[in-house]
């Protein structure tokens, strides 16, 4: 055997099978099989349809963790030399700034593809039945990737994210009996200073990469099981396993991939190039900027902390939303009882124009809303003889879920069907979430009043 060849055998010893036998021995054996099943519904590769968001995903996690071994060359977690360290890296090592462009920008990047993923999923009824659990570990993946890209971003110990990290842990003391005890365990101390650097260092190189990774394993080993939905055009059957065409994995899926996965490479590297990732002055633990924002993925529940009392801002909301996306794959579909839409881009027609009447209703609502409450309403006062918690708090959420139960019981009263229902009530939720990051940055100035983008 040459030298060559002998190298080729000693990290793939397979050679190409001609039969069954073998070609399961090699499915074992070989990386890229060991990922991917052999064949895939040809159907499933419409583009269009998954729009690779989970696999891009998955690339940018790659991109993290190479960018981010290579940072830890040059960063120093103590709050004198943090900054500083950050500096050097930017001034004086080779391509030091270029790197960690790219850290900065695959990880905010991450947070959008993740998020639209999770749109596309919720989208196409992708989390029915059998992949209610799958829903599930995607949402404990958004919540870690939204944890690592908080984590990180005080370690560069500016006033931008020291900051910040302090508006969003101190949102952390409101949350009922447990909330002090949580945020000293967090910030390791009183306030935000060198033990917070060293919890979130820790936190941001080692816990959460590695709840990540461990998770990442089992949502794609549930995506194999549950096998992946198949697109569907409006009313048509669920196609049987025998009505699918099934092709090779190898080219089919992976040339896919390795495109798509280049072209977002090549865009990424392009922009990491041109722009670079935010460094302000060194933090001043006396002088807070004016105004002082939360990270922009934070910036809607801060928002949301200028409208409600701090316990419904800070907690209950976020607690409510989350246990609705939780139960929401159990609720919002039987196997039993209800029609199988699953692979149908907003279930039907109906659905399309619903989903569309719930994005326009969240953001003219809460646009409205956040005016009056600016301009006009004053609650507390209004309401003096109650405490701030049931005049900011309660009451405004009553009526918030009073409004969303009639908007539901208008649409179930016009035929909607309850997963299109559930889907518009999504959709305004999620359109005001967006509607509240978007004033929050863009339209707040100092003293954190309303303003427009010009004069903030
Ligand atoms: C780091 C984050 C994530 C990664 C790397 C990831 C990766 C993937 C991949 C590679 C797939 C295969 C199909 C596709 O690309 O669409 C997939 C499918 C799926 N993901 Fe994720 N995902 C993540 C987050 C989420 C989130 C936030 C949710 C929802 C809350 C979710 C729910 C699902 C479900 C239900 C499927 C099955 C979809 C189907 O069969 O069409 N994932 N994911």
């Amino acid at each position: 055997m040459n030298l060559l060849n002998r190298i080729r055998r000693s990290i793939w010893r397979m050679t190409w099978p001609t039969d069954d036998q073998g070609r399961m021995k090699l499915v074992l054996n070989d990386l890229l099989l060991h990922l991917h099943p052999t064949t895939v519904p040809l159907r499933a590769l419409k583009v269009t349809y998954t729009f690779g968001l989970g696999g891009l995903s998955i690339l940018l996690l790659g991109v993290l963790a190479i960018t981010g071994a290579l940072l830890l060359f040059a960063y120093t977690p103590t709050p004198d030399q943090a900054h500083k360290s950050i500096e050097t890296l930017q001034t004086e090592i080779w391509l030091g700034q270029f790197v960690r462009n790219l850290h900065h920008w695959s990880a905010n990047l991450l947070l959008i593809l993740v998020v639209l993923h999770m749109l596309r999923v919720f989208y196409t009824a992708a989390f029915h039945h059998p992949r209610e659990f799958n829903w599930v570990l995607g949402l404990a993946l958004l919540l870690l990737v939204a944890g690592a890209n908080f984590s990180g971003y005080l370690l560069p110990w500016d006033q931008l994210s020291y900051w910040a990290v302090t508006i969003v842990t101190s949102m952390l003391d409101y949350i009922p009996l447990a909330g002090p005890a949580i945020r000293r365990a967090v910030l390791g101390g009183p306030e935000v200073g060198a033990s917070t650097l060293r919890n979130f260092f820790a936190f941001h190189i080692s816990v959460l990469p590695f709840s990540i990774f461990v998770i990442v394993a089992f949502h794609i080993w549930r995506v194999r099981k549950d096998t992946i939905s198949i697109p569907r055009a409006v009313d048509e059957d669920p196609p049987t396993k025998r009505q699918l065409k099934y092709v090779t994995t190898v080219p089919h899926l992976v040339v896919l991939e390795v495109t798509g996965g280049l072209i977002v490479l090549a865009l990424l590297l392009l922009w990491s190039g041109t722009v670079n990732a935010p460094l302000l002055e060194s933090a001043d633990p006396h002088h807070p900027p004016n105004p002082a924002k939360a990270a922009w993925y934070f910036v809607g529940f801060q928002e949301l902390l200028l409208h409600f009392h701090p316990v419904y801002a800070s907690f209950v909301i976020p607690a409510l939303t989350l246990l609705a996306l939780v139960l929401l794959p159990y609720l919002d579909f039987d196997p039993d009882r209800d029609p199988n839409v699953t692979g149908i881009w907003f279930r039907s027609a109906r659905g399309r124009r619903l989903a569309g009447l719930g994005l326009l209703v969240g953001t003219v609502w809460t646009t409205l809303m956040v005016v009056i409450d600016e301009y006009w309403l004053d609650l507390p006062s209004l309401l003096s003889f109650l405490p701030n918690s049931i005049s900011t708090g309660l009451i405004p959420l009553l009526a918030t879920l009073l409004g969303l139960f009639i908007f539901r019981l208008a649409l179930r009263a016009h035929g909607a069907t309850a997963s299109e229902s559930n889907m518009a009530l999504f959709s305004l939720l999620f359109a005001a979430f967006v509607t509240l990051t978007a004033i929050g940055l863009f339209f707040r100035g100092q003293n954190m009043a309303l303003m427009w983008p010009w004069e903030v």
